[in-house]
C-alpha cells in the first residue's frame, strides 16, 4: 500500500474507532435512568447546568474511581475554576468543569514560557445532554505534569481520559497511548503557556 493510502487507512480506522468507542459510551449512558430532563440543551443557563450537574457529581466519581486512576481520587475535593458546566466542542461537545489539584494553583494566571510543577494535575469531568435533553455521565479528561524528561513527546504532560463506565480509553504513558495522541496535538496550540488553555471567559470565577 502507498504511504499516503495508508496514512489515510489510519486516519479512516481511528476516526472509526473512536465512534465505535462514542457509541459504546452512548449504550452505556442509556442503560442510566436520564436525571433531569432539559428542554433546550442548546441554551443551558448556569443555573441549570449547575443543577444537573450537582445531581451527576456523585454517579461521576464513582464511575471514574472503578478505574482506579489514583491520579484522580478525590478530584471533586479540589477547586473547580468554572462557575458552572459549559459546552465544550473540542472534548466531544459535553458539559465540562475544570478541577486543579493544589500544585496547579496557578491555573489561569501562569505567564508566557512559566510552567507548571511536576505533580500538577487538571482534571475535566463531563456530563453528556442529548438532543432529547436526557442527561447522562460524559468521559474524565486528565493533564499530569511529570518529572522533567520523563515524556519529552508530549512535553511532560500525561493525558488519560476514562469512559463512564469507569474504564481507562487511553494513557499516554499506559494503556493504548496512541488513542489519547490527538489531546497534546490539539494542546500544542498552548505551547506558550505550558499546553494549558483556561475556562471561556463567560465561566469564570470572580476574582
Ligand atoms: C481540538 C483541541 C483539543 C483537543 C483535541 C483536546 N483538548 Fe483539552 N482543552 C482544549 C481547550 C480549548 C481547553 C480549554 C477550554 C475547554 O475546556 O473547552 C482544554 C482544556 C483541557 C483541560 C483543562 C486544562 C486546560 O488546558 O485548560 C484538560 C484536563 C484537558 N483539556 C484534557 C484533554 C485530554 C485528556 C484530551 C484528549 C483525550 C484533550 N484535552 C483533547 C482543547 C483540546
Amino acid at each position: 500500500m502507498k504511504k499516503a493510502q495508508l496514512n489515510f487507512c489510519k486516519g479512516l480506522c481511528l476516526s472509526l474507532f473512536l465512534s465505535v468507542t462514542s457509541l459504546q459510551a452512548i449504550a452505556q449512558e442509556d442503560a442510566e435512568t436520564a436525571h433531569i430532563a432539559v428542554k433546550n440543551p442548546a441554551d443551558l443557563s448556569h443555573q441549570e447546568a449547575n443543577k444537573i450537574y450537582d445531581s451527576l457529581k456523585a454517579v461521576l466519581d464513582e464511575r471514574y474511581s472503578i478505574s482506579n486512576m489514583q491520579l484522580i481520587s478525590g478530584y471533586q475535593n479540589w477547586k473547580r475554576y468554572n462557575s458552572a458546566p459549559y459546552l465544550s466542542a473540542t472534548h466531544g461537545q459535553r458539559f465540562v468543569n475544570n478541577y486543579a489539584n493544589e500544585l496547579g494553583r496557578d491555573y489561569g494566571k501562569l505567564k508566557n514560557g512559566q510552567t507548571y510543577p511536576p505533580g500538577t494535575i487538571f482534571a475535566k469531568d463531563t456530563i453528556t445532554v442529548t438532543s432529547e435533553g436526557k442527561t447522562f455521565p460524559g468521559a474524565m479528561f486528565v493533564m499530569e505534569k511529570l518529572e522533567a524528561g520523563r515524556n519529552p513527546k508530549t512535553a511532560d504532560w500525561r493525558y488519560v481520559m476514562v469512559i463512564p463506565d469507569g474504564t481507562v480509553f487511553g494513557d499516554t504513558i499506559g494503556e493504548e497511548p496512541e488513542l489519547v495522541d490527538y489531546c497534546h496535538t490539539c494542546h500544542v496550540g498552548r505551547a506558550s503557556r505550558d499546553y494549558v488553555f483556561y475556562v471561556p471567559k463567560d465561566y469564570r470565577l470572580a476574582q
